[in-house]
């Protein structure tokens, strides 16, 4: 057995009979044919799962829109080439892969104590891009320094890919302010990360700019599919979530037995300090426990009883 705690993803997998009934349903013709992305039914149903999800009737079709996965919306937003790219580490990763590898001058700005924003000063042109809840720290930024952000002229990019772990959302916020966009993923809470699909919420003005960029048949018509049904079963898939809960705080408190005090998390996965966090992350895999070392410290993703278990002894085993 292993454990493969690096990539936050789903421990408990897709249901398939959805897959299956969503496959017998597509006809020759539809798979043959480019789909124009998202459906019509696909907006209606992300929609409905936004406004119920954000008390938030204001939000219309024109929006959202759809991409593969988060990363998809990460790479979208910086096709708009903003002059400058703001991060605030330790922050998700890959970030710092497209900013690279799509030539942007990008800046950091570490936050105070691993957990508050500094104070930037933003200007015209540039990109910010925060993910809330945090990744890798797991923790929800709080209202104010979201504003101090928007209150810039910067586009501000709010990553909610856990927000079904928190329930905390900006959308509110979108009313009142053009520069925010909001980015989701069904790879988390809906156990999709390997069919890809994301999408992002804005004003209908930014959402112009961003259609520009975007080929408008960038998804595949089975997942646009497939997305509606979970939409449809979302509750499925939301009552394991509060087996997941249960197992962070679990393993949260596991691991203070041991000494160590894990940051307050709202997401799937626990980010603690270690002295040596590379080569306890090999250590780890030598066991065949996934992890991830980032910014000197561990980030484990919650999985199953039995799997979070073999991280708890393989990791005692290694600071004995
Ligand atoms: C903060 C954050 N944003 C985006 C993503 C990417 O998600 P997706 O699988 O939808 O590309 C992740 C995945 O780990 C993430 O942690």
């Amino acid at each position: 057995m292993e454990a493969r705690l690096n990539f936050n993803e789903n421990p408990f997998g897709f249901p398939k009979e959805l897959f299956l009934k969503v496959a017998q349903e597509m006809d020759g013709d539809y798979i043959a044919r480019y789909t124009e992305a998202p459906t019509p039914e696909l907006r209606e149903a992300l929609v409905d799962y936004i406004r119920e999800t954000g008390r938030a009737n204001f939000i219309d079709g024109d929006w959202i829109t759809v991409t593969p996965g988060a990363d998809g919306a990460i790479q979208l937003l910086m096709d708009l080439r903003p002059k400058r790219v703001v991060l605030f580490p330790p922050t998700y990763f890959y970030y710092y892969t497209f900013a690279e590898g799509m030539q942007l001058h990008y800046e950091e700005f570490p936050l105070i104590d691993d957990m508050k924003l500094p104070e930037v000063d933003l200007g015209e042109g540039d990109m910010v891009f925060i993910p809330n809840p945090n990744n890798p720290t797991g923790h929800i930024f709080k209202d104010e320094e979201i504003l101090r952000l928007l209150n810039s002229p910067a586009i501000v990019v709010v990553d909610e890919a856990y927000f079904e772990f928190s329930w905390n959302t900006a959308v509110q916020l979108l009313k009142e302010y053009e520069n925010l966009v909001i980015l989701r993923t069904f790879s988390k809470a809906f156990a999709f990360a390997g069919q890809r699909f994301g999408y992002i919420i804005a004003n209908p003005s930014m959402m112009e700019r961003i259609e520009k960029v975007r080929d408008e048949y960038n998804m595949s018509s089975f997942i646009m599919k497939l997305a509606v049904e979970i939409l449809k079963n979302r509750e499925v898939f939301l009552g394991k979530i509060k087996e997941i809960e249960m197992e962070r705080k679990r393993l949260e408190e596991e691991l203070k037995k041991i000494g160590i005090e894990v940051f307050p998390s709202q997401t799937n996965f626990l980010y603690f300090k270690i002295k040596n966090a590379p080569e306890v992350q090999k250590r780890l895999a030598e066991r065949k426990v996934y992890v991830r070392a980032l910014w000197g410290g561990i980030r484990v993703t919650i999985g199953k009883r039995e799997e979070n278990d073999m991280f708890l002894a393989a990791l005692k085993g290694i600071l004995e």
